[in-house]
């Protein structure tokens, strides 16, 4: 584990997965895979960004990161390319809604996750697992099959941070549907995990 100041250990201490009570230097093992990318102004600038309306892309990424790496080390997977594709699969620096009104991208959903892999891949080495799951978490948005298996989980894991996110906002606004859903994703996502 690379060693930090006790500035950087405050700062990354506010750090913690959604649903989760541990601090990402809890789990070492899984800090060690992702601490390069968290020094990176670029995945910190991810912390300016709304997500999902509750949240800000940097949380979420966490979120992602962080179950998809406790769900790939409990199926023997290569938990390391989980955790690191986790925090890079929306590394996209930019208002959505602006975006897609300047550029005429298209949907969004589409095509952010080239821009991330792009964005990614200009700061980091990414082996061919944490590029597949970059490229292709929104499947089946879009359209290419995962080829690895921790690509199939991370498009699952995305999906129900999300819920769980959302369930968030459900919360603050009273919206009894939008909870029930959240706390369905809560409940998956802890039997999931519950025993790492
Ligand atoms: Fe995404
Ligand atoms: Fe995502």
């Amino acid at each position: 584990m690379d060693k930090l100041s006790n500035q950087d250990k405050g700062d990354i201490n506010l750090y913690k997965a959604i649903f989760s009570r541990r601090e990402l230097t809890d789990l070492p093992e899984y800090f060690n895979c992702v601490s390069d990318l968290l020094d990176s102004s670029e995945v910190q600038q991810l912390g300016g960004f709304a997500h999902h309306k509750s949240t800000t892309r940097l949380q979420h990424s966490l979120n992602v990161s962080y179950y998809n790496y406790l769900i790939c080390r409990k199926l023997h997977l290569d938990a390391r390319s989980a955790a690191r594709a986790g925090l890079l699969h929306d590394l996209f620096l930019y208002d959505r809604k602006e975006h897609e009104r300047v550029d005429g991208e298209g949907w969004h959903g589409v095509g952010h996750p080239k821009i991330a892999f792009f964005n990614a891949v200009e700061l980091f080495p990414l082996n061919d697992r944490e590029t597949d799951m970059i490229v292709n978490h929104m499947f089946p948005v879009t359209p290419h099959l995962p080829r690895y298996r921790e690509t199939w989980i991370i498009q699952f894991v995305d999906k129900f941070c999300a819920l769980g996110e959302l369930s968030q906002l459900a919360a603050r606004s009273g919206k009894r549907g939008m909870r029930l859903a959240g706390a369905f994703s809560l409940g998956l996502l802890v039997r999931l995990t519950l025993r790492f």
